[in-house]
């Protein structure tokens, strides 16, 4: 008998406040997600607080660009009385679930490089070289392995279970 195998991997794919503050590179952005063939798992739109970035770029303090990256991910602005939420964030992020083949890998090569000027040179047609502002400013991010996939999804979609969503896929599959 024939079975249709389908080897799914999941990946977190994130429209960084650069590219979502242009309608134009969000909505082609999405397009060439939908273009390659991967499978919108959820999707949300949300903004981050100071902690939020702090946490999820962790691994990256200490760095020359941690600060700047924090901010630009959720600005914080001076300490006021009055609360006003425009001042204490930066502007609206897109997350992605995303599943196909090599999900992870595809995504990144899409993305290209993280750095603009390197992108621009050796990957010219990917997003970061075509719509990136700067080496922070860089429109997305991509899990880099199947491992911090799996965290980053739990970060963005704490409700969301990897392993119960795979599960189920198979199944349709068997
Ligand atoms: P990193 O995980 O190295 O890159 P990637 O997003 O490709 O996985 O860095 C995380 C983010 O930190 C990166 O998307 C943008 C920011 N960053 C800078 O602003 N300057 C830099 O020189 C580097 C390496 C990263
Ligand atoms: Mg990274």
């Amino acid at each position: 008998t024939l079975r249709c195998e389908r080897v799914l991997q999941l990946t977190l794919a994130v429209i960084k406040p650069d590219a979502v503050a242009h309608p134009l590179i969000l909505e082609t952005l999405h397009q060439k997600i939908l273009e390659n063939n991967f499978i919108v798992v959820r999707k949300k739109d949300l903004w981050w607080r100071r902690k939020d970035s702090e946490s999820f770029y962790a691994e990256h303090s200490g760095r020359f660009f941690y600060q700047r990256l924090v901010e630009f991910m959720s600005r914080q602005g001076p300490m006021i009385i009055i609360y006003i939420p425009c001042l204490l964030y930066s502007g609206p992020m897109r997350a992605y679930i995303l599943a196909r083949e090599d999900a992870v890998a595809h995504w990144r090569e899409l993305m290209g490089p993280t750095k603009v000027y390197r992108a621009r040179y050796t990957a010219p047609n990917s997003v970061r070289a075509l719509y990136g502002l700067t080496d922070t400013r860089n429109t997305t991010h991509g899990s880099d392995s199947t491992e911090s996939a799996k965290r980053e999804i739990a970060f963005f979609f704490p409700e969301f279970s990897v392993q119960q969503w795979l599960d189920k896929e198979e199944q349709r599959f068997r």
